[in-house]
């Protein structure tokens, strides 16, 4: 199929695909091929496969929002078949359709551009919301955890998922004022952080990190990477591949190092013992020895693709052998 522009994909006045034409060219779809587009968002990827080749096309979200959009593509798209779920259980989504192997699998991390911008999802301190952060509208809100959490609960997630070193003056400002009146809303939170932490000389706005500590934990977003890569991992036939996209330091880390993991070769523990043909080896080969970024064009039109980093895998011929470990 003849290549296409970025902007011919994306719904009007919606959501840009981030790297769409890099995660083409990784993907490389071919006629008669599957796959897993385990980010649905808007569908943006989604569509470009199909346009690409002509192949059949999962589409997963855990967001009941982004479901009905896919559902809407099923509708128009016999290829296309859209999914709600995590993709953490991708393997047993699929395997319970019939599909044991696919040939490709893009994960655009994070939250899509209608999240961000539709304020009673409560992912933005642009507007004020309630304080839901919820992808998959399941499970405690982020009021329930600034009103509940303890204030080293509270501290060790804006450290630790929000790489915020004033977490513990977030915190210690959270439990105070919620002592007076309960903290229910965007912009009541984001007040609060920015009374505490300096402006940077970035402009970055001060309640950034904090909000995205909260979202990410109450996604449990680095769990669903970690079981997301190990099931994307199961998933893929030899010479299939797997693009991720991800923003931010945390999530790149993980990709980085579970693709040098299942891509290095086995130990040779010792020279007195013989390799065993069932022991642990490589499973997948990198393609990205370093991130591809995007382009200072996509960057200007789309300034959310600036922090985006993509890497790409490549499951192995022989990586269906069963894997073991040494018996020392
Ligand atoms: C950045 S957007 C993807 C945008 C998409 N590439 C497009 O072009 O429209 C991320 C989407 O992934 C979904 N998502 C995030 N984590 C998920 C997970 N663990 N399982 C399923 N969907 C997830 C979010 O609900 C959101 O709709």
């Amino acid at each position: 199929m003849s290549s296409m522009t970025l902007s011919s994909q994306s719904p009007p006045n919606l959501h840009f695909p981030v790297m769409l034409n890099e995660v083409l060219s990784s993907l490389c779809p071919h006629d008669e091929g599957v796959y897993v587009d385990g980010t649905f968002g808007v569908g943006g990827y989604s569509r470009a496969i199909l346009q690409q080749a002509s192949c059949t096309v999962y589409g997963i979200d855990r967001d009941p929002q982004a479901v009905k959009l896919g559902q809407a593509l099923e509708q128009k798209d016999s290829h296309f078949k859209m999914i709600h779920g995590r993709f953490s259980q991708m393997k047993e989504l699929l395997e319970a359709r019939g599909v044991k192997m696919v040939d490709g699998i893009a994960l655009d991390l994070g939250v899509s551009s209608p999240q961000l911008d539709q304020k009673e999802r409560g992912f933005s301190f642009r507007f004020d919301g309630p304080l839901d952060m919820r992808m998959g509208q399941e499970g405690p809100t982020a009021a329930d955890v600034v009103n509940q959490y303890s204030e080293a609960q509270l501290s060790d997630i804006i450290f630790n998922y929000g790489e915020e070193r004033y977490a513990r003056r977030i915190a210690r400002a959270i439990v105070k004022t919620r002592a007076e009146e309960m903290i229910n809303t965007t912009l009541r939170l984001a007040d609060i952080v920015r009374s505490v932490v300096p402006k940077s000389r970035d402009g970055i706005d001060p309640a950034t990190r904090t909000f995205q500590g909260l979202r990410i934990y109450i996604n449990r977003e680095l769990e669903e990477l970690s079981e997301g890569l190990e099931a994307a991992e199961a998933l893929l036939a030899p010479g299939g591949r797997l693009v991720v996209v991800s923003f931010h330091s945390l999530e790149d880390r993980m990709v980085k190092d579970f693709f040098r993991k299942k891509s290095q070769a086995p130990k040779h523990v010792s020279r007195h013992l013989p390799m065993l043909p069932t022991f642990s080896h490589s499973t997948l080969k990198v393609l990205t020895a370093k991130p591809l970024q995007a382009t200072a064009e996509e960057v200007s039109t789309n300034p959310r693709s600036r922090s985006a980093k993509l890497r790409v895998a490549e499951k192995l011929e022989n990586a269906s052998q069963e894997q073991g470990e040494l018996p020392i």
